[in-house]
C-alpha cells in the first residue's frame, strides 16, 4: 500500500498494529494528558495565571463606572491630553477602559493592597497585557472581566494592547502605577 496506490485490501486499517506506531500512539497520548494536568497544576502554583471573573456589562454602563471614578479619586492629569491619573481607596473596584486607541484612565493603586480590576472594551476586542509581569487577558465589549489584583511591587508598569485592533493598534499603550504608602 501506498499514498498512490488504493489499498489491495478494503479493511486496511483492520491490520496489526506495528509496535513503533503502538509505541508513538502511547507516547503521544501520554504526552497530552501530562500537559492537560499542567493547566489546573500550573494555575494554582504557577502564580501568574489570574483567576478572572466575566460579567455582562453594557460599554455605557462600564464607562459610566469609569467616569464616575475618574470624577471622584482623580489626583492629577498627564500629558498634553490631561489624561487622568486616579489613584482610588486601596480595597476598590477599580475601572479600565479600553477603546480605539487607548486606555482609560491611568490608574494608580497601592502596593501590596488588592482591587477588583474590572476591564471591558467601548468597540472591538482588544487585548490586556501588563509589562513587565507576565499578565495577559482578552477585553471584549459587552463583558465586565474582573481580575483581583494586589500589586507585589511598586513602580510604573506599562499596559500594551496585544489584540490587533486596526489602524491604531500600536499606539495603544498607557501606564499604571504602583506606589508603596
Ligand atoms: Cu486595542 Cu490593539
Amino acid at each position: 500500500m501506498s499514498a498512490i496506490h488504493p489499498p489491495t485490501t478494503r479493511l486496511w486499517w483492520k491490520q496489526p498494529l506495528d509496535r513503533v506506531e503502538g509505541t508513538w500512539i502511547a507516547i503521544a497520548f501520554f504526552w497530552c494528558l501530562i500537559m492537560f494536568f499542567m493547566m489546573p497544576y500550573w494555575h494554582v502554583t504557577g502564580k501568574q495565571n489570574l483567576s478572572n471573573e466575566a460579567y455582562r456589562v453594557s460599554p455605557e454602563a462600564h464607562g459610566k463606572k469609569a467616569q464616575e471614578m475618574v470624577d471622584k479619586y482623580t489626583v492629577r492629569t498627564e500629558s498634553d491630553q490631561k489624561i487622568p491619573v486616579v489613584h482610588p481607596p486601596a480595597g476598590s473596584d477599580v475601572y479600565l477602559v479600553a477603546r480605539l486607541w487607548a486606555w482609560w484612565p491611568i490608574l494608580e493603586l497601592e502596593k501590596g493592597k488588592s482591587y477588583r480590576l474590572h476591564l471591558s472594551a467601548m468597540d472591538y476586542m482588544h487585548g490586556f497585557s501588563l509589562q513587565p509581569s507576565n499578565i495577559n487577558l482578552q477585553v471584549i465589549p459587552g463583558y465586565d472581566m474582573v481580575v483581583t489584583v494586589t500589586p507585589n511591587q511598586e513602580g510604573t508598569y506599562s499596559i500594551v494592547c496585544n489584540e490587533y485592533c486596526g489602524i491604531g493598534h500600536h499606539t495603544m499603550v498607557n501606564r499604571l502605577y504602583v506606589v508603596n504608602k
